[in-house]
């Protein structure tokens, strides 16, 4: 999931001849003006260009405005009357030599303002003193961790700032400050802070966190079989723009209940960071918000499901993660193991679960881009897709006896280009699993509930029947 592509360096190399004829006069101009024409190429910063990475001197600045003015039409709002005091930024924030910043939030119970953003390798803000001024005067500092943790040809980092807040502010549900970035002076001004939205009698002992964009016909199965398995919430973080997202419609019912929250993240992507910036902010303002009202938190996807796989304990997620020594952990890691359909066979049906009942022989090795977590947010400072990369210690589920990532990609047609394994073991244990939900839902027993599994139409050919 890592960028592909390596960043063409241009190489500026300038050589003066010696005799100072008017020729070389000349030549000399030509190549001043050369010169200069790279440079503004090089430094005049378009908003959201994404390129002011290198570090700044006095006259380059003052070419251009020093501080973002952030205002209202920057975010989206929750609805106060509703009890919601959130907000969110409508896309990332983005000016001359400062972090692109995804997120902002107040976190009243660690007493603290959180930025979250991104950055790549190039900008050198290792160290560097940020300062949140507040409105009255005060001022509080911090600084980007100096950090070499990520890898890829553009490696991003995960910018997470976190300023404390002073008494007077510490509780109100919105508040106004300026974030400067104290070596260039430049800053984002008058920005809005409202609370992370967390409430001190709601907690979720196991959670969900995601990001989608048009997957609505994905999620309902997805939903039903995750709260079967003992998920309390569900954080959906929505990438398509508000206008145009039918979620929220898709996904009325679970809404309605409280078991989802619909986040509105359409945040766009900037050059070099490709889609993983979007996704690597989501997850860490969810892990951040939700580090004092969420015990376990799932990074998953929606082709993605957790699977219980020991018939002799409850089929609830929390009770493999209750024994103390789990306490302590950043992650659990699951292993993931791809299901599909051999070629020959062609089910249809609505139901991912039931479509792809067949799985590869082995589950995928660990540590090669295909790992999932079940997070403890509280232990967790950076995390990036696949891994913690700043945290406590992970511990691995067995994907046999305890936990496993049950994968349907031949499903996901953004991920067809990627090889699929042979799907040569027959495996219903999901699509029991699955109507176990579904008649715990219809308060109904399981026979009935054959009546809801949608008609497979399989060109029945033997396939090996291991089971487990
Ligand atoms: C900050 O934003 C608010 C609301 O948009 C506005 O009323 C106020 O004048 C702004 N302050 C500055 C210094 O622009
Ligand atoms: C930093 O910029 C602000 C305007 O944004 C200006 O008022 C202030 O004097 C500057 N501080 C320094 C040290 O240059
Ligand atoms: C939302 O639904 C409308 C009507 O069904 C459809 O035309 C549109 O493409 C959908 N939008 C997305 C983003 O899927
Ligand atoms: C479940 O219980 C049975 C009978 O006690 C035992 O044989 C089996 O090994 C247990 N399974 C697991 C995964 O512990
Ligand atoms: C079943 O698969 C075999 C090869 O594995 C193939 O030769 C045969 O035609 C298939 N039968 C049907 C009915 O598709």
């Amino acid at each position: 999931m890592e960028a592909t592509s390596p960043i063409p360096k241009k190489q500026r190399h300038l050589s003066i001849s010696q005799p100072s004829t008017p020729m070389s006069k000349c030549f000399a101009l030509l190549c001043l003006a050369g010169t200069m024409y790279v440079f503004f190429l090089n430094h005049i910063v378009l908003p959201g260009s994404g390129m002011h990475h290198r570090a700044p001197g006095p006259h380059d600045i003052a070419r251009h405005k020093r501080a973002l003015l952030v205002d209202d039409s920057f975010y989206i709002r929750g609805d106060p009357l509703q009890g919601d005091h959130t907000c969110y930024l409508r896309d990332k924030l983005q000016s001359l030599w400062m972090p692109d910043l995804h997120s902002v939030f107040s976190d009243p119970i660690s007493g603290q303002v959180v930025f979250v953003g991104l950055k790549l390798l190039k900008h050198r803000w290792h160290g560097d003193e940020f300062r949140c001024e507040f409105p009255d005067g005060q001022v509080s500092r911090t600084h980007v961790l100096r950090d070499g943790r990520s890898s890829g040809y553009f490696p991003q980092y995960v910018v997470v700032l976190t300023c404390p807040i002073p008494d007077t502010f510490r509780w109100r549900a919105r508040f106004r400050l300026n974030l400067r970035r104290v070596p260039t002076n430049t800053s984002y001004v008058n920005v809005t802070v409202c609370t992370s939205g967390v409430s001190p009698e709601k907690r979720y002992k196991l959670a969900i966190c995601t990001m989608v964009k048009n997957a609505d016909s994905f999620i309902p199965e997805w939903l039903t079989f995750h709260r079967y398995v003992g998920v309390e919430h569900v954080f959906i973080y929505d990438n398509e723009q508000v206008e145009k997202s039918n979620l929220t419609r898709t996904l009325n019912d679970f809404i309605d209940e409280g078991f989802v929250t619909v986040i509105p993240w359409a945040h766009s992507v900037s050059p070099y960071k490709t889609y993983l910036e979007v996704q690597i902010a989501h997850e860490n303002d969810c892990i951040w918000r939700h580090k004092h009202d969420v015990d376990w938190m799932i990074k998953i996807d929606v082709d993605e499901y957790i699977q219980p796989m020991d018939a002799n304990r409850t089929h609830v997620i929390t009770d493999y993660l209750s024994e103390s020594i789990f306490d302590h952990v950043a992650a659990v890691r699951i292993q993931n193991w791809f299901f599909g359909h051999p070629p020959r066979i062609a089910p249809r049906g609505d139901s991912v679960i039931e479509r792809n009942r067949w799985r590869s022989k082995l589950p995928t090795l660990q540590n090669t881009g295909h790992d999932k977590n079940i997070l403890r947010p509280i232990n967790v400072h950076y995390f990036k897709i696949h891994s913690v990369k700043l945290g406590g210690d992970v511990i691995s589920a067995d994907p046999h006896t305890e936990l496993r990532l049950v994968h349907y990609r031949s499903d996901n047609l953004r991920a067809r280009r990627f090889s699929l394994p042979d799907f040569s073991v027959k495996d219903e244990s999901m699509v029991k699993l699955r109507n176990a939900a579904l008649s715990s839902l219809m308060g109904q027993d399981s026979t009935t509930v054959e009546c809801f599994t949608s008609e497979m139409d399989i060109n029945m050919n033997t396939t090996s029947d291991e089971g487990i």
